[in-house]
């Protein structure tokens, strides 16, 4: 079996779901259930013996000694973390504290674990680690996108502690010999998107009759990768990347923010049009930029493709579709995130009347 944590969140949870989809090997899910943590995620496992969701932290060294030294699993995969760049802005403490203090903690269980164990078991076991392109910092205009040898210039408190968190999974491959993998992943969209994200919240504030949020110029570009083909480029990582490499992984999708709003309220207008029929892009707002607003990111994925065989198999336009339709499908499980902790963040990022 292996390990998954933050699995309770939007990619991890995408990654179980087409994990059990596709295999019978069991998962662990180890999620704190932070306000990012959803389990109606994975309702259509209710009752599934494969999935043994466990409640903690990944900075809980005994717990995650306790649960490696129970299920003895041929390997971890790493997503939990503080992932929002917005609420890292507001206050970065929960981000130094699991980013880094809770990935050195799971670090130092998994040593401790994978240093005991012998023969075929140590040789095979694999720790991967999920980062982001956000620790290469921001492109200019005419730059040419990340490669995994581009240097970190982490520009946020969320990308800071990544890549803090990056480099200590580096050097336990370095010290010790812990045999890792870590993936920096574009920006991801699809289902159960936590609707503090611009794409989610774009589509739930559209659908709510709200307004449509810019960060200053939304001339801003970020490279989207539908989160499902993130989960096959980290199960093929998993499965045959070479020990102590990172990967680079991104669908070549590079859109201004402003775009991407645009397109959302094209596919609104076409699947779900407004009752007085005014298009969507009526509600567009432009909003105060974010503090040290990061201006452009890109991922070379050539590396991916050239020695595992990985390619995304959405485009831009077939995802950004599809995900439309799954957020005008799911509509209670919107309304059921947009409620408590979820409305009080809300409230302080855009004031009251958002
Ligand atoms: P998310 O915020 O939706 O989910 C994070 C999950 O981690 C939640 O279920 C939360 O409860 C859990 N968690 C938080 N602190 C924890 C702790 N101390 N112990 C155990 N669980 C904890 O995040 P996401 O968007 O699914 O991102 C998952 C990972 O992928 C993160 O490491 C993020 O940095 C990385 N990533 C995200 C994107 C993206 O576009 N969302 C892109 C590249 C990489
Ligand atoms: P986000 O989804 O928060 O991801 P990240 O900051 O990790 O890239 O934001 C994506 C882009 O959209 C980013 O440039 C900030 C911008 N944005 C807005 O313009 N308005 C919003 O309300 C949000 C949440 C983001």
């Amino acid at each position: 079996m292996i390990i998954v944590t933050g699995a309770a969140g939007f990619i991890g949870s995408n990654f179980v779901l087409d994990w059990l989809a596709q295999s019978d090997e069991a998962v662990i899910n180890l999620d704190a259930l932070t306000y990012a943590g959803n389990l109606e995620n994975l309702a259509s496992l209710q009752g599934d013996p494969r999935h043994i969701f466990v409640k903690g932290s990944i900075g809980d060294f005994d717990l995650v000694a306790k649960l490696l030294a129970e299920y003895q699993p041929r390997a971890i995969v790493n997503f939990a973390a503080e992932s929002h760049v917005d609420r890292s802005i507001h206050g970065p403490e929960d981000f130094i504290q699991t980013n880094i203090v809770g990935t050195f903690h799971l670090l130092e269980a998994l040593r401790a674990y994978w240093s005991k164990l012998d023969g075929a078991a140590k040789d095979s076991f694999r720790f991967l680690h999920v980062s982001t392109d956000e620790v290469y910092g921001s492109l200019g205009k005419d730059d040419p996108a990340f490669t995994e040898t581009h240097r970190y210039e982490p520009n946020s408190p969320y990308s800071a502690s990544k890549a803090a968190s990056d480099h200590l999974v580096r050097a336990y491959h370095h010290t010790y010999g812990l045999p890792v993998l870590t993936t920096n992943c574009s920006n991801n969209y699809g289902p159960y998107h936590f609707p503090e994200k611009l794409i989610p919240l774009v589509i739930s504030n559209a659908l709510a009759g709200k307004s449509l949020p810019i960060y200053g110029d939304g001339q801003q570009i970020r490279d989207w990768l539908y989160v499902k083909d993130h989960c096959s480029a980290i199960r093929r990582v998993l499965e045959v990347g070479r020990v102590g490499e990172t990967y680079n992984v991104g669908g070549w999708n590079e859109k201004p923010n402003l775009d991407v709003v645009h397109t959302l309220c094209a596919i609104l207008d076409e699947l779900n049009p407004r009752p007085d029929g005014q298009p969507y892009k009526a509600q567009i707002t432009y909003v105060t930029d974010r503090l040290g607003h990061d201006r452009r990111y890109a991922i070379d994925a050539s590396k991916i493709e050239r020695e595992l065989g990985w390619k995304p198999a959405e485009t831009f336009e077939t995802g950004i579709r599809k995900t439309v339709q799954w957020y005008l499908d799911n509509q209670p499980w919107v309304e059921n995130v947009t409620s408590g902790a979820y409305r009080q963040w809300i409230d302080k990022n855009y004031g009251a009347n958002a």
